[in-house]
């Protein structure tokens, strides 16, 4: 691969809504410097975020026009490994979101995706996953233990995460949501206690 190969992205002005989002083909794509690595895109999965930062909601600056993107999956290394021959490659792009076909990351940034997801469904893991397992474990010298008790509210993406890693080291989980349906669901995946909060606000 040659450093005047081309990408295509789409990038997005803040503040336009979804109305800002343009696609750029033939953008060249720089050198990789240090430890990054060249990433092919294969799915990308939607966030809250990418929504509040296409909307000028996100709290924190962004810059003047940007790929939005938050969570992906690369196609050519399913088992995480980059090689040398791909991190000297003379491909890239600026560090950006991952709604582009290549992407440049830190060697560190990057980890192997399980055998046993798809590209779909490991795009769908980083954020709120990352974010449940960091409120669990992130602290290793506090790291949830077995027998230990966990309050997660409501049955959104982080606190199905959370209920998830901590049963799986046996702690004991108290989770609150807002129907019966969702308290079958929440019984079924092994939640000790579970409070619907309409039902019983007190
Ligand atoms: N998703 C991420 O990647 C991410 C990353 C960092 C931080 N966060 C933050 O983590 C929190 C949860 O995010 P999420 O993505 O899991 O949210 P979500 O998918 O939107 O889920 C939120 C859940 O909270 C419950 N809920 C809604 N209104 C409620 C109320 N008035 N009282 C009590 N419970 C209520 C609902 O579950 P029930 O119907 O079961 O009650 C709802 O499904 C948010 O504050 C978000 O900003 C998320």
């Amino acid at each position: 691969m040659s450093s005047t190969q081309k990408t295509a992205r789409w990038m997005i002005t803040p503040n336009l809504g979804l109305d800002g989002l343009q696609d750029e083909v033939d953008v060249p794509v720089p050198q990789l410097t240090g430890r990054q690595c060249l990433v092919r895109i294969n799915a990308v999965s939607l966030n809250y975020r990418d929504i509040a930062m296409a909307t000028g909601r996100y709290p924190l600056p962004t810059s003047k026009s940007f790929v939005p993107g938050l969570h992906a999956v690369h196609k050519d290394h399913q088992d995480g490994i980059i090689t040398p021959e791909i991190r000297q490659s003379t491909l890239g792009s600026q560090r950006y979101g991952v709604l582009q076909k290549l992407a440049v990351f830190e060697e560190t940034g990057l980890v192997a995706l399980p055998k046993n997801l798809s590209y779909i469904e490991g795009a769908c893991l980083s954020c709120a996953a990352v974010t449940a397992w960091n409120c669990l474990f992130g602290l290793e010298s506090r790291a949830l233990r077995s027998g230990e008790l966990v309050l997660t509210q409501g049955t959104g993406g982080v606190s199905l995460f959370a209920i998830q890693f901590a049963l799986a080291v046996g702690a004991v989980v108290i989770a609150t949501t807002s129907s019966r349906d969702k308290e079958l669901r929440l019984e079924a995946l092994g939640v000790q206690h579970v409070i619907n909060y309409k039902s019983n606000p007190d």
